[in-house]
């Protein structure tokens, strides 16, 4: 025992161990777990052990779920899924709020389970994941009290495979669950194999709270459980957070599934600090980005970008911070690091630190021993680091951060884009102007200013580019689990009405049509339309197009692979179009229509020589056209963000900002009307495109060249290529560099899907494919939809307190 004087002078902690007895009880009378079932506990016919990663040692065995328990879960789910969903708004909301109740009841003892199985402190179980997940049930309880209202025009998706994984058990668990319910969704969740602990407690709360049976059903097991969930045929949705390797894998097995995904995968974000920044207040910001749950955190800020004349005086500050972290028991209440989660991510930590070294790295640790017992990995700043090295872009997912430096703003963006992630991006300047100018460059779901690692209910998470697609919390978040409500009459044929109010879009040749010689003579040839000009196709062939009554009346490029490379080249090269002020754009789509107004009658003709539609309907076509490019010119600067009630002294504002380049290919059906309908959104929100028009029906799309040219469309903008839709669309989709593919058909194309959709793995480019009859129709839920998919939502948190 210490003497009182001793203590005082060395200012030592003392160890302020959280009672393990109520958890070790806990575990002593369940263990070993079966899986929740309908309601019930069903035994397991095989187990693992979990593992407490501070002691090395087993804590309880774990069933490894089945292909037999999947499917019984899922029917469970499917049974439930027709009463939980026409359960009141309010009922549910009940449930929920059950639910958030008592995880805050059993608070202590989630909190102490969490820590020994996953091995991070005690602090933070209590203060951060707990509660969080409580925060998370209460929010959306409050969301499904307001469905009926709020989300007229959408139903729940049916039942949800959810997967999580190990570095925030009980939180992910509440991130996929509570939304998924809100919305009148039922679910089958995996927990991670290292970490199912908290998901069994949650299963015996949904027990006493009496939550209907096949509500929530939880299967434990590792990654073949996985496969069972991702391939069951009676699984509507799939949410996945993880690895992007495993990511890309449930991709590729969903894909042409019809099942509707949601990623949320790996990250390097960056941690940018400018000369003016409050250095201390920064080191703090440092050991909560890195040193947080030992690292072990999708949007850890692993990678520091620090303004060259302050670097060496940062990293000096960082060291002597190292030097005082107190690492060990993660249930010392004082203690700051726990546990790594296995040996198997003890040696990724490892193997990659030892190849950044290799590499030139200069590694920095404190000089305390980590304890000998457990998985312990001690803090870490690797300088010296080369923008391409593997440190700087492999995600580690340990306590290891590297340090790059910059001298100019724009210097500063450009290292922090430069990798394919885009999870989030923490900015540290003292400057407003600054800050908020990187808040807009940096490509990332969340930016935080001056702070790091906040996270709220009420906030939207999740990434850009590879980091994954779709959002947790807040508004966004909930369409994850919503789908459109069946529509009654297909309206897009409605949009089409005859005089005598027969309507038909789809047979051609009646007699009430245009006959073929109303036609301007075979006049011109279009070429391909390629940043502002227009270009020969690379083949130099051209494909006939003939009209309704079957005789040529018009040729157009043949376009092929290359054609699209150049078509991309040129969108991406337009990218600053996102930076156009919404008004700026919005007077561009007024004069596309006034354009097109101008030369209606022409647009009839030829949309009547097409399709053989009558020369009303082709007028009530050019007329819905115009309309629209009115309805996205309205929205341009009127999409507004949110800002988000987040309960800390924050500004938390939601932007939706623009994608990249998107890729879109055109259905038959409507052919001026179904490429307007999707350009229009596109550029309103600020992206490039590329468009493959109709492939039948080319004509109306390639008229449209003319007035582009003349109603200031910045070059690069918007791009055509005509040609044969499915080898085009397939070219959008295994390219690198298109953001986002919208295909439209006017059938499904169940093959087509299942290859756009495998090969959009490449760069996890999100795939809007819609051949749903109404796509065409200018509801407020198909305008919605448009938008939300011409868009993704930046999250920035901006604390205050002066
Ligand atoms: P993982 O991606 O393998 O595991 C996540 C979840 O997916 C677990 O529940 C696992 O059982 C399940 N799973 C694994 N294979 C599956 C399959 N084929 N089909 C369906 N489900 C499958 O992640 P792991 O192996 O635990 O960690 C590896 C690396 O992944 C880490 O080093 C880290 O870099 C990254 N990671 C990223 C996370 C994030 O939040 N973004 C979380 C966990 C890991
Ligand atoms: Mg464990």
């Amino acid at each position: 025992m210490a003497s009182v004087a001793y203590i005082l002078q060395t200012m030592e902690y003392g160890p302020a161990p959280e009672s393990a007895a109520a958890a070790t009880d806990w575990l002593a009378a369940h263990s070993p777990f079966g899986h929740f079932i309908n309601g019930q506990w069903v035994a397991a016919n095989s187990h693992f052990d979990s593992i407490n990663p501070a002691t090395a040692k087993p804590i309880a065995r774990i069933g490894q779920g089945t292909a037999a328990n999947v499917d019984a879960a899922v029917n469970a789910a499917q049974t439930a899924f027709l009463s939980w969903s026409r359960l009141s708004g309010h009922k549910r909301a009940r449930y929920l709020y059950a639910l958030a109740r008592s995880i805050q009841k059993q608070s202590r003892l989630l909190a102490v389970l969490e820590s020994m199985d996953n091995g991070k402190p005690i602090r933070e179980t209590r203060d951060l994941d707990i509660p969080l997940a409580a925060r998370h049930f209460a929010y959306h309880a409050g969301w499904a009290q307001l469905q009926a209202t709020e989300f007229p025009g959408y139903e729940p998706v049916g039942v949800a495979g959810q997967i999580i994984p190990w570095n925030f058990p009980l939180l992910m668990l509440a991130w996929k669950i509570a939304p998924a319910l809100a919305m009148g969704n039922t679910v089958i969740l995996k927990p991670a194999e290292f970490t199912s602990l908290t998901a069994l407690a949650f299963a015996e709360i949904c027990e006493q709270i009496g939550l209907p049976p096949g509500v929530v059903n939880i299967v434990t097991g590792d990654g073949r459980t996985g496969e069972a969930i991702i391939n069951h045929v009676g699984i509507d949705k799939i949410a996945f957070t993880g690895s992007t390797e495993v990511g890309r894998i449930i991709r590729k097995a969903t894909a042409g599934s019809g099942k509707k995904l949601s990623l949320e995968l790996g990250g390097k974000s960056p941690f940018i600090v400018f000369d003016d920044a409050d250095l201390d207040s920064v080191v703090e910001g440092v050991v909560d980005a890195i040193w947080f749950n030992q690292g072990e955190v999708c949007c850890a800020g692993s990678r520091l970008i620090v303004q060259e004349n302050i670097a060496e005086r940062l990293v000096d500050k960082l060291r002597a911070r190292m030097e005082r972290l107190r690492l060990g028991d993660p249930l010392d209440k004082a203690i700051d690091m726990g546990a790594i989660i296995d040996p198997v991510q003890l040696e990724k930590i490892r193997r990659l630190v030892a190849q950044g070294v290799e590499e030139g790295a200069v590694l920095h640790q404190p000089s305390w021993q980590c304890p000998t017992e457990g998985y312990y990995y001690p803090p870490t700043v690797l300088t010296n680091i080369a923008p391409a090295s593997t440190v700087a872009q492999e995600e580690i997912f340990g306590p290891v951060v590297v340090v790059l430096t910059f001298r100019t703003p724009a210097e500063a963006v450009a290292l922090a884009n430069n990798t394919r992630y885009g999870l989030a991006a923490s900015i540290w300047s003292e400057n407003i102007n600054t800050a908020l100018d990187l808040a807009r460059g940096v490509k990332a779901g969340t930016v935080w200013i001056n702070s790091t690692n906040l996270f709220d209910a009420a906030s939207g998470f999740g990434g850009y580019r590879e980091s994954g697609y779709g959002r947790e919390g807040g508004r966004e978040g909930l369409f994850e689990y919503l789908k459109r409500q069946k529509v009654v009459s297909p309206s897009s044929a409605a949009l089409l009405p005859t005089t005598n109010g027969h309507v038909d879009s789809h047979h051609h040749g009646h007699a009430d049509r245009l006959p073929d010689d109303a036609m301007p003579v075979l006049d011109r040839t279009p070429k391909l339309f390629i940043k502002g000009k227009q270009s020969r196709p690379d083949s130099g062939y051209s494909l006939s197009i003939s009209g309704a009554q079957g005789r040529q009346i018009g040729q157009v490029g043949d376009g092929n692979r290359k054609d699209i490379r150049n078509a991309v080249e040129a969108a991406r090269a337009a990218e600053s179009w996102a930076d156009a002020t919404a008004y700026n754009r919005a007077q561009i789509l007024y004069y596309l229509a006034e354009n097109l107004s101008a030369r209606a009658a022409e647009f009839v003709t030829r949309i009547c020589a097409q399709t053989g539609v009558s020369p009303a309907q082709g007028h009530t076509e050019v007329e819905a056209a115009i309309e629209r490019l009115f309805i996205f010119g309205a929205w341009a600067d009127k999409y507004d963000g949110l800002a988000h009630a987040t309960p800390i002294r924050n500004l938390s504002v939601a932007l939706n900002e623009a994608i990249g380049v998107i890729g879109i290919v055109c259905a038959d059906e409507s052919p001026l009307l179904g490429f307007i309908a999707a350009v229009a959104p596109a550029v309103a929100l600020g992206n490039t495109i590329v468009v493959v028009p109709s492939e039948r029906f080319p004509l109306s799309a390639t008229d449209f060249y003319q007035v582009i040219e003349t109603s200031d469309v910045p070059p690069g903008v918007i791009n055509i290529v005509t040609g044969r839709r499915n080898a085009l669309a397939q070219v959008l989709a295994d390219h690198n560099d298109v953001d986002a593919l919208w295909v439209f058909s006017d059938a499904p194309q169940a093959d087509l899907v299942a290859k756009v959709e495998a090969a959009s793995i490449t760069n996890m480019k999100r795939t809007w494919i819609a051949h749903n009859a109404d796509w065409q129709s200018a509801s407020h839920e198909t305008i919605a939809e448009y938008l939300r998919q011409a868009s993704q939502v930046k999250n920035i948190w901006a604390p205050y307190g002066a």
